[in-house]
């Protein structure tokens, strides 16, 4: 069994479980660290934590041209079946969508959550992934919240989680959510996409290794960090 993450940029990732691809909130295009190209994105499952534009991305027409099921919460689901994705599993934070090859629980996640068109874009949510024997966790746009305890208990081997302050936790606050989670391996996400959000990750990855039990790993954008 094989489990790789390939972070994208930003909080987007496409997730490979033996050969079979998960993409995360594919903002690729108008996205100024991503290196990937949208159209050449595959995916059979596209899970999304919330609707603002920098997460919804490219959604619409990687589903559309790659027939990919959206996972999404309610509100969002029917903002795909109104712009022509069909193809939508709706749920929301204590739900599990499954396959049989991987499963996505959605989690709390603290953050607002409306489309670019104004759209009410339903509650913001993370994932716990499963697939491949690996457990993953990607948190959302998100603010610190003491039940990533109840989240850590799930055993994991990767936490994707944000550092990049004023959306989301910052780099204090995450150290915090390191030790509540406990994961394996933590990989920073959402920051320095944008100037309200620049941060140095190899200043957090040195908190993270004296601070806490998890190993960081900053990947490049495009970069890979293998987790089974
Ligand atoms: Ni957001
Ligand atoms: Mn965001």
């Amino acid at each position: 069994m094989s489990v790789s993450v390939r972070w994208l940029g930003h909080s987007a990732c496409s997730l490979d479980i033996d050969g079979r691809k998960v993409l995360i909130d594919p903002f690729v295009s108008g996205n100024p660290i991503a290196k990937a190209a949208a159209k050449d994105l595959d995916a059979e499952i596209i899970l999304l934590t919330h609707a603002h534009g920098d997460h919804v991305g490219d959604s619409v027409e990687i589903a559309k041209r790659t027939g990919a099921l959206v996972v999404c919460n309610f509100e969002m689901g029917d903002w795909f079946m109104a712009h022509g994705v069909q193809n939508v599993y709706q749920g929301n934070p204590g739900g599990t969508y499954r396959n049989d090859w991987m499963s996505a629980k959605w989690t709390i996640a603290f953050h607002s959550s409306s489309f670019p068109d104004g759209t009410y874009g339903g509650q913001p949510n993370g994932f716990v992934i499963r697939g491949g024997g690996a457990t993953i966790y990607h948190a959302g746009d998100t603010s610190l919240f003491s039940d990533m305890q109840l989240i850590g208990e799930e055993g994991l081997d990767l936490a994707l989680i944000p550092i990049g302050d004023c959306f989301t936790m910052g780099i204090d606050d995450s150290i915090r959510a390191i030790k509540l989670l406990q994961p394996k391996v933590v990989v920073p996400m959402h920051y320095n996409t944008f100037p309200p959000i620049e941060q140095d990750p190899q200043a957090w990855a040195e908190r993270v290794a004296s601070e806490t039990d998890a190993q960081p790993i900053v990947p490049e954008p495009d970069g890979s960090v293998s987790v089974k």
